[in-house]
């Protein structure tokens, strides 16, 4: 009986369905998805937005992120990844996120100097010395303060992720001694401190924005970049240049961001497992950025015909006294006491070696 009911109000179904969407059914399209039969109406969408190709430590760590979110909430949230600057790109980005047209981007810390100067901290020269460095300022408690830097902004920082050191590269000629900068141009990501490293090797700085990197380079106007390994081989950036210096001078890292109205409109119960997602990722990003750089270097070696020169502790000792100036830049501009110590504690480090 119970059976003859059911299947009598599915055909009575299926002939209102045809009645009232004639159109849909003579050209074959599928019904319509229903996704409260599917439980899937409180599905929370989460737009994650990134400048640099999905093959990058901070490509991957963002698909990590997504798929983590989704087992640990059982498929209620779902991150969508939107790499390559395909929504925003680096000047945009920021913006979006506090108007919550995304709820989530990763800009590097350098383009977070622009809201704060104490973000300038991370672009000093030589500031870490190796990567366990790296991993311990940034799990200390300077380091997690800038989580909270900008709350007042409606923006809220779930993370630092870290992709390694900056190695440079260069067209006109290998940079070994800080003579060899004279003259170059050299772009650079919008940061006072960078800009003042390379004015204090007697080079000019030029902004450009990740996007326009590949497109800049063809057109020849800089002569060479800092960058990671995975940028340089992600964005084929070897491919136009000549000389390659693996300096790990300076340091790269991101500011996993959040639009804090949109984190404070989430379920209680979701909170706690999106940060738990996210201190996983943060963990795995430290080895997998370094693994990828090592990986896309030996590529990069096999590859091309780059020239590469490995920047040995006698050429520091002549780098070092150059960025006395940039450490004094930031001194004056940094409006945190604790960053100010660790900063100076740093440059006294390097006046010492
Ligand atoms: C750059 O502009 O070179 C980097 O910030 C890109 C990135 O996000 O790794």
């Amino acid at each position: 009986m119970k059976y003859l009911i059911g299947t009598s109000l599915l055909v009575i179904f299926i002939i209102l369905y045809i009645l009232f969407h004639p159109l849909d059914f003579l050209s074959g399209k599928e019904l319509p998805f229903d996704d409260e039969q599917e439980g899937l109406s409180n599905q929370i969408v989460i737009r994650f937005s990134h400048v640099v190709a999905e093959n990058t430590p901070k490509g991957l760590a963002a698909q990590k992120f997504a798929q983590l979110v989704e087992q640990k909430t059982n498929g209620l949230v779902k991150v969508e990844v939107f790499p390559n600057a395909r929504l925003y790109t680096d000047d945009e980005e920021l913006k979006a996120l506090r108007n919550n047209d995304v709820q989530m981007i990763a800009p590097s810390l350098s383009k977070m100097t622009k809201l704060n100067s104490d973000w300038g901290l991370f672009d000093l020269p030589f500031l870490f010395q190796n990567k366990e460095d790296i991993a311990s300022f940034l799990s200390s408690k300077a380091g997690k303060k800038f989580l909270t830097l900008h709350e007042d902004e409606g923006i809220k920082g779930l993370a630092l992720w870290s992709n390694g050191f900056k190695q440079m590269t260069s067209n006109v000629n290998p940079v070994q001694h800080p003579e060899d900068f004279v003259g170059q141009r050299f772009r650079i990501m919008p940061s006072d401190i960078i800009a003042e490293q390379f004015q204090a090797l007697g080079a000019s700085p030029i902004e450009v924005p990740f996007d326009q990197l590949y497109s800049a380079l063809q057109e020849d106007q800089f002569d060479g970049q800092e960058n990671t390994i995975s940028n340089i081989y992600s964005r084929r950036i070897y491919g136009f240049q000549k000389y390659l210096t693996i300096s790990n001078h300076g340091f790269l890292g991101y500011a996993v961001l959040i639009n804090e109205k949109f984190w404070n409109s989430l379920p209680d119960k979701v909170k706690p497992k999106i940060q738990e997602a996210m201190n996983e990722t943060t963990n795995w990003m430290i080895s997998q950025s370094q693994k990828m750089n090592d990986d896309q270097l030996k590529w990069i070696e096999k590859e091309s015909s780059i020239q590469i020169h490995y920047l040995s502790d006698k050429d520091k000792m002549e780098w070092y006294p150059k960025f006395k100036p940039v450490y004094h830049k930031f001194l004056q501009s940094v409006h945190s006491k604790e960053l100010k110590k660790f900063a100076e504690e740093r440059m006294e480090q390097m006046e010492t070696q």
